[in-house]
């Protein structure tokens, strides 16, 4: 929701430009001084508005003076001026000041709104495109790109670019398929090391002495099956960002070697006895609440400040609806792209749906509503038919007909399958259904070699 500042002196003008924006589905604040609105402003952290209107002329501050200063200081805030009738000047004065636009005192209150709905939609746009254009900066397409419009999310952004030139170590948090990763990913693009490797492990999905292998390496005969030296992922990561998704899964012994790791910058090679110095930055993940890991004595109290140096908190879907529009389309142009189908779009119910529904899976969620939405789609349009939101609660229909004649590590691949698609490509619900715990249900998505998407 866009949230609006009013700067008026005449009480009676902010209280009808207050009723009037609000019923508009608008969040306002309402100020009567110049002062007392570059105060607030000034002891903002970030945008504390989208839109500010404000009269040209106020008693203790000069209207225009006050635009100049505002439109340097807070350049990003688009500014509305309201003048009176035949001062077309100060109109004038004040686009050339920076104002945004000028609207002249009477105004029909539809004239405001119209004004206000496209200054907003022109600069989601601007934004998308923005974020569009990032997105193929980086070689990648627009696959990588960012896509948000909530003010949560965007306060995560701001976070993820500020922290991203430090060389803290961060530990990422969210509901699994907020979007971990793709912040693990920004941060390590946008900070000193990106010319050097990114690495990326799922601590969940291994064994312990695989998953030590895998990050410190092994030489010849370390472990049975061992058969050759192999070089480790910490020095792969050398110069680079070492990304541990899924932390909150790794048992004891692996945490204190990696505590080793973080705290004297070196390792020892499995079955040797050199230690290896590294320099690595530590990007770590986890949808557990590691606090809670701790006090139960699973997780390393050291090993969590060690890697907590920054925390970054992803909020679930649910709780920023804003985003759930732009990601829907999005992904609806991704898909129609990959796909070559000829969607238009999302009808207004369909939306409407969306933006309703809890996300549990949160945006992987979102992601395979949106593919599998385009694969069913004919007409042209997405409609609330092609969403099978909630539907997927149900209990699965009875096993029917002859028994297939399948091995068990089939029968076995086609259930976690089905169970997958089901909890919306939701890992822990899943794993609760399936009755087994959320590392054993990766390390068979990995066994089995299961892609987390729809049409899998
Ligand atoms: N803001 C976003 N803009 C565009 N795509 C997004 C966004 N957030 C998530 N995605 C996409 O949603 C999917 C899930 O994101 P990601 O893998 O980063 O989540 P995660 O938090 O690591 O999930 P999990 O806990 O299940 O590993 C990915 O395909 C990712 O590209
Ligand atoms: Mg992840």
């Amino acid at each position: 929701m866009a949230t609006i500042f009013i700067c008026d002196d005449e009480l009676e003008i902010l209280r009808y430009l207050d009723k009037l924006l609000q019923a508009s589905g608008y969040e306002v604040e309402t100020f009567s001084r110049g002062t007392d609105l570059l105060m607030r402003l000034g002891s903002a952290d970030g945008m504390p508005c989208d839109v500010l209107l404000q009269d040209v002329r106020m008693p203790d501050l000069d209207g225009l003076q006050m635009l100049d200063q505002l439109c340097k200081r807070w350049p990003d805030i688009p500014v509305i001026i309201m003048t009176a009738h035949g001062t077309i000047d100060d109109a004038i004065n004040a686009i050339k000041l920076g104002a945004y636009d000028y609207i002249t005192k009477p105004f029909p209150k539809e004239k405001l709104l119209g004004m206000l709905e496209r200054l907003l939609d022109h600069r989601r746009l601007a934004k998308e495109n923005k974020l569009l254009r990032e997105g193929m900066q980086r070689g990648n397409g627009s696959s990588d790109a960012i896509v948000f419009r909530s003010k949560a999310f965007r306060d995560v952004y701001d976070l993820t670019l500020q922290v991203a030139e430090s060389d803290a170590n961060i530990l990422i948090m969210g509901e699994s398929g907020t979007g971990k990763e793709l912040i693990a990913g920004a941060l390590h693009r946008n900070s000193p090391r990106r010319d050097k490797p990114f690495v990326s492990l799922n601590c969940a999905a291994l064994s312990d002495t695989l998953l030590e292998s895998q990050l410190f390496g092994h030489v010849r005969g370390a472990f049975t099956g061992a058969v050759m030296n192999q070089k480790g992922l910490l020095e792969e990561a050398d110069g680079g960002t070492m990304f541990l998704d899924e932390i909150g899964d790794v048992s004891p012994a692996v945490q204190a070697k990696l505590l080793r790791v973080t705290q004297e910058k070196d390792f020892i090679v499995l079955g040797s006895t050199r230690t290896r110095k590294v320099d690595v930055r530590f990007v770590a993940a986890t949808n557990k609440d590691l606090m809670h890991e701790i006090r139960e004595g699973r997780f390393r109290e050291d090993l969590y400040y060690r890697l907590n140096v920054i925390s970054i908190n992803l909020p679930p879907l649910r709780e920023r609806r804003d985003d759930i529009e732009p990601l829907a389309r999005h992904f609806l142009s991704a898909s129609t792209r990959r796909m070559k189908k000829e969607v238009r779009g999302i009808d207004d119910d369909a939306m409407q749906s969306l933006i309703q529904y809890d996300w549990p899976g949160n945006v992987r969620e979102l992601e395979n509503v949106m593919e599998r939405a385009v694969i069913l789609a004919r007409d042209g349009v997405i409609t609330t038919a092609l969403l099978p939101l909630g539907a997927r609660r149900e209990p699965l229909p009875p096993p029917s007909g002859a028994t297939p004649q399948l091995p068990l590590d089939q029968i076995e691949r086609q259930h976690i399958t089905a169970i997958l698609k089901e909890s919306g490509f939701h890992k822990s619900r899943a794993a609760e259904i399936l009755g087994i715990s959320r590392k054993t249900l990766d390390r068979k998505i990995v066994e089995y070699n299961l892609t987390l998407k729809e049409g899998m």
